[in-house]
C-alpha cells in the first residue's frame, strides 16, 4: 500500500478519536436523551478510505431503544459529534450489540483514487475482479460471474460511478481471452476465458470507448440502438446454439459476457431489447452467457417482472436518487444507498458469504488496462439476424397474440381472476403472461381485437 494512504489514515484516525473523547463526554454529562454513560460499554472507530464509522457497544437490550428513540436532539447532537470529519447524512443503526454512526469524510480526509493494484494481492484475474474494499481493515471484496450468480446489475445515480466500475471489471476479465476464433465454435478443444459484447449508447467521456479494441469482442460495439438490437439477437442465438449443445460441450465454451451501459435509455428505445434481454437473463446461464447491466435503478418497465429482477442476482448499487430507488435496486429498506458518499457502493453477492458489503469502489487502473491484449473484434460487423426466429418458443412476444388478446377479453367480461383464467386456460395450448392486471390484459385485448381467432375449447368453455 502506497504511503499516501497511510498519511490520510494517520490524519482519519485523529479526529476520530477527538470523536470519540466528545462522545464519551456527551454520553457522561447525560448529553443524549434517555441514555447514560453506562450504557456504553465500549466505543470504537473504523476509519474506511470515504466513511468513518464509530461504533458504540450497548447493553443488548438497550440498542434497538436507543435507534428506535434516538430523538432529532441526539442527532443534532451526535452530529456534533462528528463535525471534525463529517460531511452529508449521517447514518445511524444498529449491528448485534452495536450502535454505528457513519458519516463521510470531509474531502481533505477522503482518500483520493484507489487502485486494485495497490490492495490486491493476485495479480492474475482468474475470473474475478477486485470491486472495492471495505473499512478499516482493508478488506479487498473481490467479485466474478458463476453459476451462482450469473448476472449482475451496476446501479446508481448519475456521476456516481458505474461506469468506471464496469471498466475495472472489463479490464481484469478482458486479460483472459480465450485462444479459439469464432469461427473454430467445434468445442473441442479446452479454450476457456472471456468472448466479450460491449453495449453502450451514451458514448460521454467515461464509456466503454476504452475497451473497445479488447482482443476476446465478438463485434464491434454496439452504440445505434439497431446495433444494440443485432448484437443482442446474435447473442441469444448463440444462447439457443449452446443449449442444443451437451452440458460438456457448452463448458468447454468460452464465457460470454454482455457489458450492457445505459440499460434504461436502450430499452426504451426499444421493446425488443427489454425482450432480448429477459430472455438472457432467464435462460444465458446454463449455455455459460452472462450480463451485466448498468442503470439507474431497476424498474418493472426495464427489467420485467419481479421474476427477472430475481434473475439478476448481484447487485453493486452506489448512490441513488431517493430511498425508493435504494429499495429497487436491493430489494430491502435497509441498508440504504442513498446514504452513501462518493464512489461508495453496497454489494449484494449471492456468490459470496457477505449479504450486503459496504464499500468503496476502485477505480479503473491504466496499469491493468495496458495488461489486457488487444485486437480486432471477430466480426466487423454484427450480422442481421431476426429476432422473432429465436423469440419464438420462448414464451416471450412483445404484442400479445390475438388468442391471448381473446382469453384476456373473455376473462375480464366474465370477471375472471387471473387464477380462474389460468385454470380456463388448461389443456388449450394458449400461453398467458402471469404478470399484468386484468385491467392491463383487457387493454392488449383490445388493441388486436380486429384480429380476433376463436378458440373451439375455449368457445366452449364460454358458452
Ligand atoms: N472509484 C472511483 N474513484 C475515483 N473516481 C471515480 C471512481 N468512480 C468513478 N470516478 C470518476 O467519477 C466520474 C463519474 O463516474 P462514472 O463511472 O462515469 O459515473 P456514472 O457511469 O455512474 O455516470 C468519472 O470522472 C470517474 O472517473
Ligand atoms: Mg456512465
Amino acid at each position: 500500500m502506497n504511503s499516501d494512504y497511510k498519511e490520510i489514515e494517520k490524519a482519519q484516525i485523529e479526529s476520530i478519536s477527538g470523536s470519540m473523547y466528545m462522545l464519551r463526554r456527551l454520553a457522561m454529562t447525560g448529553g443524549l436523551d434517555g441514555f447514560v454513560y453506562s450504557d456504553f460499554t465500549d466505543i470504537r472507530y473504523e476509519a474506511g478510505p470515504r466513511v468513518g464509522t464509530l461504533y458504540m457497544r450497548v447493553n443488548p437490550r438497550q440498542a434497538p431503544r436507543f435507534v428506535n428513540s434516538i430523538s432529532a436532539n441526539d442527532c443534532l447532537r451526535l452530529r456534533s459529534v462528528f463535525h471534525n470529519f463529517q460531511e452529508g447524512t449521517l447514518e445511524v443503526g444498529t449491528v448485534g450489540h452495536w450502535i454505528y454512526a457513519t458519516a463521510a469524510w470531509k474531502p481533505g480526509l477522503q482518500q483520493g483514487d484507489l487502485y486494485a493494484l495497490d490492495f490486491a494481492t493476485c495479480p492474475h484475474t482468474n475470473g474475478h475482479w477486485p470491486a472495492g474494499i471495505t473499512g478499516m481493515q482493508g478488506k479487498v471484496v473481490n467479485l466474478q460471474l458463476s453459476d451462482y450468480c450469473p448476472h449482475r446489475g451496476i446501479f446508481g445515480m448519475t456521476g456516481s460511478g458505474k461506469t468506471e466500475a464496469a471498466l475495472q471489471a472489463l479490464s481484469w476479465l478482458g486479460q483472459n481471452v480465450p485462444k479459439c476464433a469464432l469461427d473454430g465454435l467445434s468445442p473441442n478443444g479446452d479454450d476457456q476465458g472471456n468472448w466479450l459484447i460491449l453495449i453502450d449508447p451514451k458514448l460521454g467521456k467515461n464509456s466503454f470507448r476504452t475497451a473497445a479494441d479488447f482482443a476476446g469482442l465478438v463485434g464491434p460495439m454496439a452504440t445505434e440502438i439497431a446495433d444494440i438490437e443485432a448484437a443482442l439477437t446474435w447473442a441469444v442465438s448463440e444462447m439457443t446454439r449452446r443449449n442444443a449443445l451437451h452440458t460438456n460441450d457448452i463448458d468447454r465454451l468460452p464465457r460470454l459476457i454482455i457489458f450492457m451501459d445505459e440499460v434504461q435509455r436502450a430499452t426504451e428505445a426499444s421493446p425488443l431489447i427489454a425482450t432480448l434481454l429477459r430472455r438472457l437473463a432467464t435462460e444465458g446461464r446454463t449455455a455459460n452467457i452472462y450480463l451485466v447491466v448498468l442503470g439507474h435503478s431497476p424498474r418493472q418497465s426495464e427489467f420485467g417482472g419481479e421474476s427477472t429482477k430475481s434473475d439478476i442476482p448481484g447487485r453493486q448499487v452506489f448512490k441513488v436518487a431517493s430511498g425508493q430507488d435504494s429499495h429497487n435496486a436491493l430489494g430491502t429498506w435497509k441498508p440504504n444507498a442513498a446514504t452513501l458518499t462518493r464512489f461508495e457502493c453496497l454489494v449484494l453477492d449471492p456468490a459470496g458469504s457477505d449479504l450486503f458489503v459496504r464499500m468503496a469502489a476502485f477505480k479503473c487502473d491504466s496499469r491493468v488496462m495496458d495488461r489486457v491484449p488487444r485486437g480486432l473484434p471477430q466480426m466487423t460487423e454484427w450480422p442481421a439476424l431476426d429476432a422473432n426466429d429465436y423469440l419464438d418458443g420462448g414464451r416471450i412476444t412483445i404484442q400479445p397474440s390475438p388468442l391471448e388478446a381473446a382469453c384476456a377479453i373473455a376473462a375480464a367480461e366474465h370477471g375472471y381472476g387471473r387464477d380462474n383464467l389460468q385454470r380456463m386456460l388448461e389443456g388449450t395450448g394458449v400461453p398467458i403472461r402471469s404478470n399484468g392486471t386484468a385491467d392491463t390484459l383487457k387493454k392488449w385485448g383490445q388493441a388486436v381485437l380486429n384480429e380476433l381467432v376463436g378458440n373451439p375449447k375455449l368457445r366452449k368453455e364460454q358458452t
